[in-house]
């Protein structure tokens, strides 16, 4: 249904959540303007910003209103400002809570090597050309949520910082089934990642992965793979990949490795999805996998590329606009193919633009 009304909640944040969260409004208001569409786009405060203004990183109101809309695009939460913080308080705290309460355990992280950016890959070209990988990291388990956690006084004036990694099986059926649905419809291949060989609850892991592959999926190829090993592979072969499984902790570090074989961070978008209601809703962030980037926030020279991707992630996946995903899409391919580059990916022979004139240049392809 193309004109029915849509809720989008924008939340820029922090650092250039800002800047580039701009360049998606853009976007969103030449869509209600050219294509009929009615996007209901509001903007909120989350993270250092909402600290700022609130003391809290994120308000209830901003929160009821995150679950109240079709889908949530964030920028960026935290920056040096804010780093003192007790930790509870710091602006992290506010996506930590948006994931888990909004229940969004799905973290889908696409790391695809656009052609025309092959010589941006810190990796020689022939490593990286072609490469496109989907990162299926779980979002509201592991050692990021689980308790006990804190830090205690123990004797000798010590103190001693806990936290614990815990998984359950369905919990890992859970995430391990969106990977194989994934790995269906690409091709058909999934590595999962643990560290079995040091703790038991990767020893869990690998025997749930592949229990349900051998119930519920006996065609997908079901790699185990040490997380460490992964994270060598990465570098060394990273198209021997498809889809890769990982729980929260080992799924943050090999996406941010995983962003880097594209070029850039500046280029990775990402979806967190939670599960189906009883009205068939899925529940959804979407954000781009680059944090808030203080070194070059203010200086209109950050990279809008994987928010506007996150977008077309939005549409996709949760408002039933594929077409409208597609033209975002190959928008952004087209000013590459023209050689329009941002400054994190600026090459010999390219021409190198602002994050506006890259929000522009892309408007402009949409036509
Ligand atoms: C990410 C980020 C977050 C995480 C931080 C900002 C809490 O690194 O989304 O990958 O660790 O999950
Ligand atoms: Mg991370």
């Amino acid at each position: 249904m193309p004109n029915k009304s849509r809720k989008i909640l924008l939340l820029p944040g922090d650092g250039i959540g800002p800047e580039v969260v701009r360049e998606v409004k853009k976007i969103l208001e030449w869509f209600n303007k050219n294509k009929s569409l009615d996007f209901k786009f509001e903007e909120e405060l989350i993270g250092g910003a909402s600290i700022d203004k609130n003391k809290i990183p994120i308000t209830d109101e901003v929160f009821y209103k995150s679950l109240e809309s079709d889908a949530v695009i964030l920028g960026a939460c935290g920056g040096p400002k804010w780093d003192n913080l007790e930790f509870s308080k710091k602006p992290e705290r506010a996506l930590l809570k948006l994931r888990k309460e909004l229940k969004l355990f799905a973290n889908l992280r696409p790391a695809i090597c656009f052609k025309q950016l092959v010589d941006s890959s810190t990796l020689k070209p022939e490593v990286v050309s072609g490469l496109d990988i989907m990162i299926v990291r779980e979002l509201t388990g592991g050692i990021y949520f689980g308790e006990p956690r804190g830090i205690q006084p123990i004797k000798n004036n010590e103190r001693k910082g806990i936290n614990t990694h815990t998984y359950t099986t369905s919990e890992i059926h859970r995430i391990a089934r969106v990977a194989f649905d994934l790995a269906k419809k690409r091709n058909n291949k999934v590595t999962s990642c643990e560290k079995s060989n040091v703790m038991e609850a990767g020893v869990l892991w690998r025997e749930e992965v592949q229990a349900l592959k051998d119930k519920e999926f006996k065609k997908i190829e079901l790699n185990h793979m040490l997380a460490d090993n992964c994270a060598m592979q990465l570098l060394r072969n990273p198209k021997q990949f498809d889809v890769i499984l990982a729980d929260n902790l080992f799924g943050d570090m090999l996406s941010d490795e995983a962003a880097m074989l594209t070029g850039s961070l500046g280029l990775l978008p990402s979806a967190s999805l939670g599960e189906k209601d009883k009205d068939g809703k899925i529940r959804s962030l979407y954000e781009p996998v680059h944090g808030s980037a203080p070194d070059i926030t203010g200086k209109n020279i950050a990279n809008p590329i994987a928010t506007i991707l996150s977008l077309s992630m939005a549409l996709r996946y949760s408002l039933d606009l594929i077409k409208e995903a597609d033209l975002i899409d190959s928008a952004v391919q087209k000013v590459l193919d023209d050689g329009l580059r941002t400054k994190d990916i600026i090459s010999p022979g390219k021409k190198e633009i602002s994050t506006t004139d890259m929000g522009d240049a892309i408007i402009s392809k949409l036509k």
